[in-house]
């Protein structure tokens, strides 16, 4: 069972399955044009979200700190010069993942979502300092486990941790109900979501 125990030194790369970010393309794509959208990937590894990204968006730009040979390599949390992005989306460092998410609300114009594992909802100090100044619009808790490994992608891997998104809507569509963040459970769709061609070493 994978388990994510990481130094505080270490960049964290564990790259997200696509199908991953292809349920939460499914969600926010309920109420708006994503092909008319476009996304920046602020952490993107080895470029498994920006494949099942740029299914969904317009266009997606790519970047990371470490040049992994996927996007332009730059540090997130320092001020660029990048134009606006309409979403920013990614599956942050967990041990930086609070200041991803401040900078990507501060910066996408209509919306902004980091998959987490779903401990990362709870802490006094991260309710003081995010979740009550910066309330998501919706939280989607997957009902299937999404493996998670250190440095790959594994077809048949496992996990014993939980994860969700988090979503925060820069320009709301649709306002939630007296700011109480919709939460939503993710389906079971691994099966419909998942491409054989997920699994080949990105290109
Ligand atoms: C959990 S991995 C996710 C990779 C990719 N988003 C995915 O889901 O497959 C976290 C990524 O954050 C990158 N990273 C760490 N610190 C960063 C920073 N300050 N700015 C940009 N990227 C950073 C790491 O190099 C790593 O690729």
């Amino acid at each position: 069972m994978a388990q994510r125990h990481e130094a505080a030194d270490s960049f964290d790369l564990f790259p997200t399955p696509p199908w991953a970010t292809r349920a939460l393309c499914e969600f926010i794509g309920v109420d708006r044009d994503l092909k008319r959208r476009r996304a920046w990937e602020p952490a993107c590894g080895l470029g498994h979200m920006v494949r099942p990204l740029s299914e969904y968006f317009e266009m997606v730009y790519a970047s990371d700190a470490v040049n992994y040979g996927h996007g332009a390599v730059r540090d997130f949390l320092f001020p660029g010069d990048e134009p606006a992005f309409d979403w920013i989306i990614t599956n942050p460092p967990f041990r930086l993942a609070e200041e991803f998410a401040h900078t990507m609300i501060d910066r996408a114009s209509e919306g902004a979502a980091i998959l987490v594992r779903t401990a990362f909802l709870e802490s006094v100090g991260r309710y003081d300092s995010l979740f009550s100044k910066r309330k998501p619009t919706a939280i989607l808790q997957f009902s299937e486990r999404v493996p998670m490994h250190k440095g790959r992608l594994e077809p048949n891997g496992s996990t014993a941790t939980a994860y969700c998104w988090i979503v925060w809507e820069t320009r709301p569509h649709r306002p939630c109900a007296n700011g109480v963040p919709a939460f939503v459970w993710i389906p079971p769709c691994r099966r419909k979501l998942e491409r054989p061609a997920d699994y080949e070493v990105a290109a």
